[in-house]
C-alpha cells in the first residue's frame, strides 16, 4: 500500500485518480517541512521522515504558488502566507502588480527504503550532478529547472542519496508546474489558492477534479509518478 502523506484530503483525492483503485491511502502525517529556496529539499526532506515513521512505501507532495511580479513570492512558503495572510489578501497585493501571472508547482517525493535504477533521461543527469555539488544529503537538487526543461511541464529527477552519507534514504522526485495568473477568488471547488489561480479563463476552483487534473501541477507531477511507479 502507497501512503500519500498530507494533512490535506484535496490532494488525496486528486491522487487517487491517477493510481489503481485501492493502492493509495492517506497518512495524515505532518512531516518538518524545512526552510529551502525549493521544494525539492523540503519534499526529499519530508519523505525520509514519513518513510521513517510509517516504514511502508509513501509519496510527500510540497506544492507552492509561485508569483512572478513578486520575484517567486511566496514559493515554498505558501502554506505559512495562506495561515498569516490568507488567500484575498495575497490576490490583493497581487492587484497592486503590473505582472500577475504566476505559476503553481508541485514536487512528489517517494521513498520505500531501496534504491533507484539510474535514468537515461538527461534531465536527471543533471539533477544527478546538482544534487552531487549540493552535498551528502543529495538534498539540494536543482528542482525547478527540471520541472520546465522537458517542456511538458512535468519533471523527473533523483535526490538518491548521491553522497557519502549511510543513513540517507533514497528519495525520488517528481516535478510538474502549470502557468496562470491571479485573479479576483471565484469558484467554490478546490482548496487553498484555486479561487484566485486562473489558468485558461477559469479558476482552479471553477473546475472539478477531472479538469483541475487534467492541467494542474499536481496533475503533470502524479502522471509521470503513476508511469514510473507501474513498474516498480
Ligand atoms: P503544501 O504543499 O501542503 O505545503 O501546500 C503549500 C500551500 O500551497 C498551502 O497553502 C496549500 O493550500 C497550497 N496549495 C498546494 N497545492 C495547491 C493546489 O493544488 N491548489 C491551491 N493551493 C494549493
Amino acid at each position: 500500500m502507497l501512503r500519500y502523506v498530507t494533512t490535506n484530503p484535496g490532494k488525496v483525492r486528486e491522487a487517487e485518480r491517477y493510481l489503481p483503485d485501492g493502492s493509495v491511502e492517506r497518512l495524515d502525517f505532518d512531516y518538518t517541512e524545512i526552510q529551502a529556496d525549493g521544494l525539492g529539499p523540503i519534499a526529499a526532506r519530508g519523505a525520509r521522515e514519513a518513510y521513517r515513521h510509517a516504514g511502508e512505501p509513501v509519496l510527500v507532495d510540497d506544492a507552492g504558488l509561485f508569483v512572478e511580479g513578486l520575484d517567486g513570492f511566496p514559493g515554498p512558503y505558501s502554506s505559512y502566507v495562506e495561515e498569516t495572510l490568507g488567500v484575498e489578501r495575497v490576490h490583493e497585493i497581487a492587484a497592486g502588480l503590473d505582472d500577475r501571472r504566476a505559476a503553481f508547482r508541485c514536487t512528489l517525493g517517494y521513498c520505500d527504503g531501496e534504491g533507484f535504477a539510474a535514468s537515461p533521461d538527461p534531465v536527471d543527469r543533471g539533477d544527478r550532478d546538482a544534487a552531487a555539488a549540493a552535498g551528502p544529503d543529495g538534498e539540494g537538487v536543482a528542482d525547478d529547472g527540471a520541472g520546465e526543461s522537458d517542456g511538458d511541464g512535468a519533471g523527473e529527477s533523483n535526490a538518491d542519496g548521491a553522497g557519502e552519507s549511510t543513513d540517507a534514504l533514497p528519495v525520488k522526485l517528481f516535478e510538474g508546474y502549470v502557468p496562470g495568473r491571479i485573479v479576483a477568488p471565484r469558484g467554490d471547488g478546490g482548496f487553498g489558492y484555486d479561487p484566485i489561480f486562473e489558468h485558461d479563463g477559469e479558476t482552479f476552483a471553477e473546475m472539478d477534479t477531472d479538469r483541475k487534473n487534467a492541467v494542474s501541477h499536481r496533475g503533470r507531477a502524479l502522471e509521470k509518478f503513476a508511469e514510473w511507479y507501474a513498474d516498480r
